[in-house]
């Protein structure tokens, strides 16, 4: 194992992958740096109280970033995507490109990038996937130690007004009985952190990270029982597909094994022995999230 002891700057510590690899590094007794356009902002104030040295910046200020990177020894980059709203595609390459590029400017030691599930060789069509694809190969053009995480679905994902919780039902991608992968947002920050720990074993690698393998009419019975009440489960509709080229993109994709994640379980659980199953993570760090799901309405809101 790597005996690594120096500070490891971590983007998007304010949002949900990089606070949780904030959160996971601190509590391994990691030096931590944030970079948040807000320094002010609730969570980026809370991981100061944790211990991080919090640096304000912004992905469009390369100096911002780089005066962060100064003696930093590893670095954990992760960006928004285009189906937020916010950013454009080319805006997400640019920025991840950025990252890489800085950090073997400055002579940071270990890079982790967090990309995504769907997310190959050959392009998808869906801009977010294919935006990651780009800064993959970019990074392993570089000259630097490089890990390329790719996240499966957040467990979290899936509590969003919109896949019918709030109308006493769930409608996702899959059929009842095609299975996906799933993680936990805090599992991707221990399993992070496991890969700064070993910079030697995880360099030059890229994998799919998960904790839980669904099919549809296991979300019925999970759902079912938390709930103590029967919440039945069916792929989207013709009608909502229909009507939304987006999930309809991506419902293909699950048919053709694209969106299913293909992690090595057993393998990650060697790394991370508690990562959380879906039923662990709705009795426990879900549990409040579900049941204000139950009760929540709105229009359509998935984001990522
Ligand atoms: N949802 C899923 O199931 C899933 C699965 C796999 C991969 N993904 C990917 O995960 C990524 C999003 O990760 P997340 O959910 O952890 O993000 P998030 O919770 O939305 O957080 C976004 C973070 O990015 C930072 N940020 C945004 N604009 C910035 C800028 N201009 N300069 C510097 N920092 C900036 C924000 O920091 P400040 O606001 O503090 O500056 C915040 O900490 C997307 O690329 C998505 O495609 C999602």
């Amino acid at each position: 194992m790597t005996n690594s002891i120096g500070p490891i700057l971590v983007f998007g510590a304010t949002g949900q992958q990089g606070g949780a690899v904030a959160r996971a590094l601190l509590e391994a007794g990691r030096e931590v740096r944030i970079l948040t356009r807000n320094p002010a902002a609730p969570a980026a104030e809370a991981l100061r109280r944790a211990g991080a040295q919090v640096f304000k910046g912004d992905f469009e200020d390369p100096a911002s970033i780089r005066q962060a990177m100064q003696g930093a020894e590893a670095v954990f980059s992760v960006q928004t995507s285009s189906p937020g709203g916010e950013i454009t595609d080319a805006q997400e390459i640019a920025w991840g490109m950025l990252v890489a590029d800085l950090a073997v400017e400055t002579g940071v030691r270990h890079l982790v990038y967090s990309s995504g599930a769907a997310v190959g060789e050959e392009p998808t069509g869906m801009g977010h996937f294919d935006s990651k694809m780009r800064i993959e190969a970019h990074i392993r053009t570089l000259a630097i130690a490089a890990t390329i995480v790719r996240p499966t679905v957040f467990m979290e994902m899936l509590m969003m007004p919109g896949f019918g919780l709030d109308e006493g039902r769930f409608a996702f991608f899959m059929t009842p009985d095609q299975a996906m992968q799933f993680i936990a947002v805090e599992d991707i920050g221990k399993l992070v952190a496991a890969v700064f720990a070993d910079r030697e074993r995880f360099a030059g690698r890229t994998f799919d990270i998960a904790g839980d393998r669904l099919a549809g009419q296991d979300f019925e019975r999970l759902f079912s029982a938390a709930a103590d009440r029967p919440i039945p489960y069916a792929r989207f509709s013709e009608e909502v597909l229909a009507a939304n080229d987006f999930l309809a993109k991506l419902t293909a994709l699950q048919d053709q094994g694209i969106l299913a994640g293909a992690a090595d379980m057993d393998a990650l659980r060697a790394l991370v022995p508690d990562l959380l199953s879906f039923e662990t993570w709705l009795a426990g760090p879900g549990r409040q999230s579900f049941a204000a799901a139950l009760e929540a309405s709105g229009a359509w809101a998935y984001s990522q």
